[in-house]
């Protein structure tokens, strides 16, 4: 017997798209820039596969995300009236956004006026209380007026909306079809496929700011691979469990015992830096030294790996046939204390190039790779921050749960 595996749009028979309103549920939770322009449109790249796959079967696409977090009512802050030229450019078609609520005559009326191929987006979903709250009526109101549903929010995935896992049961219920988008079938590929199944040596590489934000991660993963490095800000509280003085970096004290144990557990599978870079203050204008991690002033504040930790970690990463990649080694916001996590990114593209899966989970990491220019030299990036650190965690998403899934005789990525 096969595995069962989340059912994707390649799983559907074209076909049955040809004329028929597909709603998609994408993350277009994108920064928008001071002159409100969309700042960043990885997310919106990011969905263009299964979009365009959706107009070449003629489907008549109805795009739904939210933006932000407003509070359940309407807050022109957070329209995604940016969002649709922005999408119709990378698209080349028009993209209406359309601003009458779900449930209403007068988005019924021109929802029932799309022709094939065409795409409309709705106004921020989140301007609903119904939204966040699951509620059953907004899921119904929106499955009406859909014939399929497609899952392509993975950023969104670990939230439990109507619009993630409501409308989908709903639209299964009344016969229509509820499967993952290529974006979504991709982040469940590289994220729970491949780093279940490593090739080794599997080096996982992390940083942050927190340990407690990581825990979870770190648990799941340190059994399975070869090597955890870290850095960042976590590594500080790893140098107190050490009974090191760390200054005045940031420090997690209601951590230090859980760092104790974590690392006379782990031995020498956990590799902390050999030496930081201090600074008087973080920011673009700090007076920096490198030192020894025994030798961190009273009025230092980390900031960095240092140059030994560099090299140190450079030779992990370049030696792995797999890595994971979640965290920067230091605020590479600020030029002075940019080199160690810039320095990752550049090992995982070597990696990379030698034939490594490397994956990067999201967010701050995700910024770093482009930073160093080498984001389209790495084997994949999580579009999801929290949707990537949960799934990694080995946490069911329910913006996955609530899709069909299928029996694979060929073994797919499991359920
Ligand atoms: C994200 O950017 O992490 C996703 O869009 C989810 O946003 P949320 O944390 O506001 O649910």
């Amino acid at each position: 017997m096969g595995n069962r595996r989340t059912a994707t749009l390649s799983d559907l028979d074209s076909g049955l798209l040809r004329g028929a309103r597909v709603l998609v549920r994408v993350d277009f939770n994108v920064p928008l820039s001071s002159d409100g322009e969309v700042g960043d449109d990885t997310r919106l790249r990011a969905a263009l596969p299964t979009l365009r796959d959706l107009r070449d079967a003629g489907a008549r696409t109805i795009l739904v995300s939210h933006l932000g977090r407003p509070k359940g009512s309407v807050d022109p802050s957070y329209s995604l009236g940016p969002v649709a030229p922005a999408l119709g450019r990378l698209l080349e078609v028009e993209v209406p956004l359309l601003t009458e609520r779900p449930g209403s005559p007068g988005l019924e009326k021109k929802i029932g006026s799309m022709g094939d191929g065409d795409v409309v987006l709705l106004e921020n979903i989140r301007f609903l209380p119904g939204e966040t709250a699951n509620e059953t009526e907004l899921a119904q109101d929106l499955a009406s007026l859909c014939d399929h549903f497609v899952g392509d929010a993975f950023g969104t995935a670990h939230r439990a909306h109507a619009s993630t896992d409501g409308v989908p049961r709903t639209v299964r219920k009344k016969g229509g079809r509820a499967v993952a988008g290529h974006l979504v079938e991709r982040e469940l590929r590289f994220l729970r496929e491949t780093l279940a199944r490593p090739e080794r040596p599997f080096v996982s590489v992390m940083g942050g700011a927190k340990i407690s934000g990581k825990i979870d991660l770190i648990e799941v993963i340190l059994p399975r691979v070869d090597r955890l490095l870290i850095g960042g800000a976590m590594a500080n509280t790893f140098f107190q469990a050490l009974g090191l003085d760390t200054g005045e970096s940031l420090v997690e004290p209601d951590r230090v015992e859980m760092a104790r144990e974590l690392l006379e557990r782990a031995g020498d599978k956990l590799m902390l830096p050999v030496d930081c870079v201090v600074g008087d203050t973080i920011s673009d204008d700090a007076q920096v030294r490198s030192v020894d991690r025994t030798d961190v002033g009273g009025k230092d504040r980390i900031g960095d790996i240092g140059p030994r930790s560099r090299e140190l970690f450079s030779r992990e990463i370049r030696g792995a046939r797999t890595l994971l990649w979640n965290g920067p080694m230091g605020v590479f916001e600020a030029t002075p204390f940019a080199e160690g996590t810039l320095q990752v990114a550049r090992d995982m593209a070597e990696a990379t190039d030698g034939g490594a899966v490397t994956v990067v989970g999201g967010g701050d990491s995700a910024a770093a790779a482009e930073l160093a220019g080498v984001a389209d030299r790495l084997s994949h990036i999580s579009t999801g921050g929290g949707a990537s650190l949960d799934l990694l965690a080995g946490k069911t998403l329910p913006g996955v749960e609530a899709l069909e899934t299928i029996e694979d005789a060929g073994g797919g990525e499991g359920s």
